[in-house]
């Protein structure tokens, strides 16, 4: 099967497995696990910021980060397909009390006067009080899609204003940088409190890290083993980050080139395609999805109108072109 139903289904190589099993490790709740320290720096290094803590998913990485910015009975504004809003199951009020309002933005991105709109800080005590906007880099579920700089410097800019937070999901940030070729630096200058993932594009089994202040970051920690996230000898996992950092980012780059091809094949505009994620517009997305299957590749129905392709560390050039012969039939023979 050739599987491109997400970036997460990939398996560690061999090489990342070696270093895994030689990894050096410690019990990480006592704060003495090196290789998971040594990853909090990486990671916080890379962004330009002072700290960072290991997760075992993002989803926990934006509860933190949410949760460090918006208070019980809070609001924070976002997308109404970003991660937060549509696919952590309610957690954010679930668990912290925290409410959501949402714009609707054209693949996910930021829209001004409809955040302008909503925006209510310091409102009398009859309404929800504004403290966060989130925005997700790339954006998933809006097909991979890079914010540009000037849509994340307009929302810096009302945050600034306001004294308000600012999050970034940056599960796929990764991606965002080697497509746009915005230093991580600049990324992270630009984040508020961030969280990105190392079990996405960049082929690592598990793990993700939210990243700020080291005062967030200290509180994130005590919140973190609250929510029964406190980890022991989980050097072995941030062994594979690491090596995941070191081998598997720049080479996103060909994850992009194959997702174009792919929409290029199924009559997409490829054009409209920033990163490894493909959304293609089809009547019946469960028909195409059997279709694809039937000829051994895997994708997903997205919504009642689409499918999401996702390319990854495990899908060759090769099986690029043999997926793209597969689903270039299954989308115009469900088509027609
Ligand atoms: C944009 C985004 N944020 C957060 C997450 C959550 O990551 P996890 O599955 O590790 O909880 C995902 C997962 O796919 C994602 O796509």
């Amino acid at each position: 099967m050739i599987d491109l139903r997400s970036d997460t289904v990939t398996r560690p190589t061999e090489a990342m497995r070696a270093v895994m099993a030689r990894a050096d490790v410690g019990d990480d709740v006592y704060g003495e696990d090196p290789t998971v320290s040594e990853l909090e720096e990486t990671v916080a290094g890379l962004f330009g910021k002072e700290a960072a803590l290991f997760t075992p998913t993002g989803t926990m990485a934006n509860l933190l980060a949410v949760r460090s910015l918006v208070a019980p009975g809070q609001e924070v504004l976002c997308e109404s397909s970003a991660h937060i809003a549509r696919a952590e199951l309610g957690a954010h009020g679930a668990f912290f009390g925290v409410t959501m309002r949402t714009w609707t933005g054209v693949r996910g991105g930021i829209d001004m006067p409809a955040i302008q709109a909503m925006f209510a800080p310091d409102v009398s005590p009859f309404f929800v009080a504004t403290k966060a906007i989130s925005i997700e880099n790339t954006h998933n579920f809006g097909g991979g899609t890079v914010l540009p700089l000037e849509d994340i410097d307009a929302v810096g800019q009302l945050i600034d204003e306001h004294d308000i937070g600012l999050h970034v999901d940056g599960a796929r940030i990764w991606n965002a940088h080697v497509a746009s070729g915005v230093p991580l630096a600049d990324y992270g200058r630009r984040s508020g409190v961030l969280s990105v993932c190392l079990s996405k594009g960049l082929g690592a089994p598990v793990g993700s890290l939210v990243r700020g202040s080291r005062e967030m970051v200290a509180e994130a920690r005590v919140w973190r083993k609250r929510l029964g996230g406190g980890m022991r000898q989980v050097g072995v996992l941030a062994a594979a980050g690491l090596y995941a950092l070191e081998h598997h980012l720049n080479r996103l780059a060909e994850d992009h080139d194959h997702a174009r091809l792919l929409a290029e094949a199924c009559g997409t505009d490829p054009s409209g395609v920033d990163t490894n994620i493909v959304v293609v517009d089809v009547p019946d997305p469960a028909a195409v999805v059997e279709a694809a299957r039937a000829e051994g590749v895997l994708v997903s129905a997205l919504g009642p109108r689409a499918v999401r392709l996702v390319t990854h560390l495990d899908v060759s050039r090769a099986q690029t072109d043999q997926a793209a012969v597969v689903l270039a039939k299954a989308v115009s023979v469900v088509g027609d």
